[in-house]
């Protein structure tokens, strides 16, 4: 499938999908507690799909009608026959790598290609050492997880990682005594706060968290705060082509939002209205409108707050008069592709000026866009990164293999069309 891109001004109103990260940990949680759980604004993406999926064949009754999801668990999980498949979800797979490894059975998760590409040392070696079986195929997937019964550790993460840090903890709750966790920098904390939501006592003191096991999570009523992530293109789209927008129920987790703070340092001003919580989230409105005046540095510290947005800082730091630079964030070359990699030549076939690091990009600016022939080469962000280039490229973006936006952000084209952008599927 594919997409063709003309220039157009985005802005309006709107709201997003719920948030992908909160979606699976909220699914996760509920079926680990007994009772009934209710989940309002369910994201529709096959990597949430594909988490439900997997936890309905560990015996937890999810039924979906629309963005609403029911769970129904007696809190405790078993055997499934076949393989649960995580799809292109390296969430579900590593934070269910972390529940598995408790449990009194053995299991098998299994990914697709891109999946089965990325590094799951970084679960198995903490996990095994607190006393789970687990074997990796050439360090990735298929995992095979021979649950034990778990103990504690304390933990320092090399990289700073939410699936790891997540996973680590939810394994927690199955380990006699004290589990901690400690991050290099402070990745974003859906788990933490939501484990405290759900009654788990979890202290978090600067970057190290601790649990104690035997915990159980009670049943919950939500309703999961609009994707950040998500919203970032709808932003970009709208800071680049001089409109201006308006974001509800958006999450606004200090962890997850770097990417306003890139915005706001390279000019772009940044309203935040009405803030509520909502499982322990900062949810509220987002107003950004202004253009790019400047460009940006970006150092390790700041990457895990941003980490899924760095390409759209990228195509930010193009329209920058200057040269904006991003170290720090080698983690990129592990995601759904490389992104170092694929976000520098897509870039590059539009006309941008910038160069790869081993761990980052150096970017100069600005430079004026032209439309082309492009590809997502399976990644999803990639793809709606390149539909956003589109609508500030001259003539005629189309973007290859669309479809796995669905991964995230399904619709993205029909969003991004009610604002005002000029996107068709072809
Ligand atoms: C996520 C954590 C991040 C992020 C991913 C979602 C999560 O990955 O890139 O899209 O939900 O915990 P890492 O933990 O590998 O940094």
């Amino acid at each position: 499938m594919r997409w063709r891109v003309t220039p157009a001004v985005i802005g309006g109103q709107t709201e997003v999908p719920g948030d992908k990260s909160i979606a699976h940990r909220a699914l996760m949680l509920a079926s680990l507690s007994s009772g009934f759980s209710r989940i309002n604004r369910l994201p529709g993406g096959a990597d949430v799909r594909s988490t439900a999926l997997c936890l309905r064949r560990l015996g937890a009754d999810i039924r979906i009608d629309g963005d609403v999801a029911f769970v129904i668990s007696t809190g405790r999980l078993f055997a499934s026959s076949a393989p649960l498949e995580a799809g292109n979800s390296g969430t579900t797979m590593r934070l269910l790598a972390g529940i598995l490894a408790g449990q009194p059975f053995t299991s098998c998760l299994i990914g697709d290609e891109s999946l089965s590409r990325r590094p799951m040392t970084r679960v198995v070696e903490p996990l095994n050492s607190m006393g789970a079986s687990i074997q990796a195929h050439q360090g990735g997937a298929p995992l095979e997880i021979h649950g034990r019964r778990l103990h504690g550790i304390d933990y320092v993460l090399p990289v700073a990682s939410a699936q790891v840090k997540s996973a680590i903890l939810l394994a927690g709750l199955f380990a006699d005594g004290i589990t901690s966790v400690l991050e290099p920098h402070r990745s974003r904390d859906h788990t933490e706060r939501m484990l405290a939501a759900v009654g788990v006592e979890i202290q978090v003191e600067d970057l190290r968290t601790t649990l104690r096991g035997g915990q159980a999570p009670h049943a919950f009523t939500m309703s999961v705060p609009g994707d950040l992530s998500s919203a970032g293109f709808l932003l970009v789209a709208a800071v680049l082509s001089g409109g201006e927008i308006t974001i509800d129920q958006v999450g606004l987790n200090p962890a997850r939002s770097g990417l306003l703070g890139v915005l706001g340092e390279m000019g772009a001003d940044i309203e935040i209205l009405g803030q509520r919580q909502e499982m322990g989230e900062p949810v509220g409105r987002l107003r950004v409108s202004g253009g790019i005046q400047r460009p940006v540095t970006v150092e390790a510290a700041q990457v895990p707050g941003l980490v899924d947005e760095l390409p759209l800082v990228v195509l930010l730091a193009t329209q920058a008069p200057g040269t904006s630079v991003i170290r720090g964030a080698a983690e990129l070359r592990v995601k759904e592709t490389d992104r170092i990699a694929t976000v520098t030549s897509s870039l590059r076939r539009l006309g941008a000026d910038l160069d790869e690091l081993p761990d980052g990009f150096v970017v100069r600016g600005p430079t004026h866009l032209h439309g082309c022939n492009v590809s997502s080469y399976g990644d999803h962000r990639l793809a709606m990164l390149l539909a956003v280039a589109g609508a500030i490229a001259a003539g005629e973006t189309v973007v290859d293999g669309v479809e796995a936006a669905d991964v995230s952000f399904p619709n993205f084209a029909e969003f991004l069309r009610s604002l005002g952008g000029t996107i068709e599927q072809v």
